[in-house]
């Protein structure tokens, strides 16, 4: 069945093989199977998605758009060719929103299937870790949270939560060629600035992960000029670090595709290869680090991450401290992660 959703998509590959050539109303009738009427109704939603269309009586219509950064931002340009088998199956765009994390949360609750996505241009109160802020401003960056529901228990969620950001890692690395670093428990640096974080909220029993709703913000565009004050010196984004202008639904199949093959990876092998692949990307192993927590602080020499996520710490004493939540600050001069803040 061809849903009115996949026959706007389908419209749309046939105007985009065109190649800005017209197509006529009855090709487009017969290929859609739908009447005239009805091409010029999804002509209509098309252009309400941002779409430039040109219609001309006697020739059809003609897709003014090109390919590229400058290519509109929505659920059918990230669905196409998206070929997922979890991650993405459902995709809800939204121009704007309070935090995708929000009304993730609200479809999870309401039954939505697992690997449902919500992606929004912007965020009114988009949330970071901790209780602060994610600067969401429209028309820049990545706000994405995607619905799970592993068949696993809440203490798996720590480590699944850290996979899931070496799939942020890959993304941003296949996408730019640039290596970025994981800064514990889920901060993806480039050159110690911020560039990517994950906030994971979960809603689960003792036994069992009802869900997980797992919010992922990058920043992809973002000058120096849209970015607050406080945060210039100690965040960037792709495009400033790259040099170039990120399609943003180009990188957001991109991350699609690697957040699905970790996920499959973790429910069928377990953490650990992904674990390994994190430990790669970690930036403070055998450096001297200090861990806020919410019941105090911890210093010394992190000796790495083990099965379950948590950070391990060698402090003075020679004991070795597992700390599963908090704020790590690498005490290293050139490391910038004591001054994080927001999208930081
Ligand atoms: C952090 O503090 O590093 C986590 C930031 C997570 C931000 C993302 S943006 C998409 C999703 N919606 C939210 O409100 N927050 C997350």
């Amino acid at each position: 069945m061809i849903t009115s959703e996949s026959k706007e998509a389908a419209l749309l590959t046939l105007l985009k093989s065109a190649r800005g050539g017209f197509v006529s109303g009855s090709v487009i009738g017969d290929e859609l199977s739908i009447s005239r009427a009805a091409v010029w109704k999804r002509i209509g939603a098309l252009k309400e998605q941002g779409y430039r269309i040109r219609a001309e009586r006697s020739r059809g219509y003609s897709l003014l758009n090109e390919d590229g950064p400058a290519a509109p931002f929505n659920e059918i340009e990230i669905g196409a060719g998206l070929d997922t088998d979890i991650i993405g199956r459902k995709i809800h765009f939204y121009n704007k929103l309070n935090s995708t994390n929000i009304t993730a949360r609200k479809l999870a609750a309401d039954g939505a299937p697992e690997g449902t996505v919500v992606v929004a241009d912007s965020q009114d109160i988009g949330k970071g870790r901790l209780g602060r802020e994610w600067h969401s401003p429209p028309g820049k960056n990545l706000y994405l949270s995607m619905i799970l529901r592993p068949r696993t228990g809440p203490a798996d969620a720590p480590v699944l939560t850290l996979i899931l950001g070496v799939a942020v890692a890959e993304a941003v690395e296949e996408f730019t060629g640039l290596r970025p670093t994981l800064k514990w428990p889920n901060d993806l640096l480039i050159k110690g600035r911020k560039v990517a974080g994950i906030l994971t909220e979960m809603s689960a029993d003792m036994e069992s992960i009802e869900h997980i709703v797992c919010g992922i913000g990058v920043n992809l565009n973002m000058k120096i000029a849209d970015t607050p004050e406080e945060l210039r010196s100690i965040s960037t984004s792709l495009a400033e670090a790259s040099g170039e202008t990120v399609e943003r639904a180009a990188f957001t199949r991109t991350l699609l595709k690697s957040l699905d093959s970790r996920y499959s990876s973790f429910m069928s092998e377990g953490p650990e290869p992904s674990l390994a692949d994190w430990r790669r990307y970690f930036a403070a192993e055998g450096k001297e680090v200090t861990i806020k927590t919410l019941s105090g602080t911890i210093s010394g020499l992190c000796v790495g991450v083990d099965a379950k996520g948590a950070l391990l710490v060698r402090d003075l004493s020679g004991r070795v401290n597992t700390v599963s939540s908090g704020d790590m600050v690498l005490s290293e001069p050139g490391y910038r992660g004591d001054e994080y803040r927001g999208n930081r």
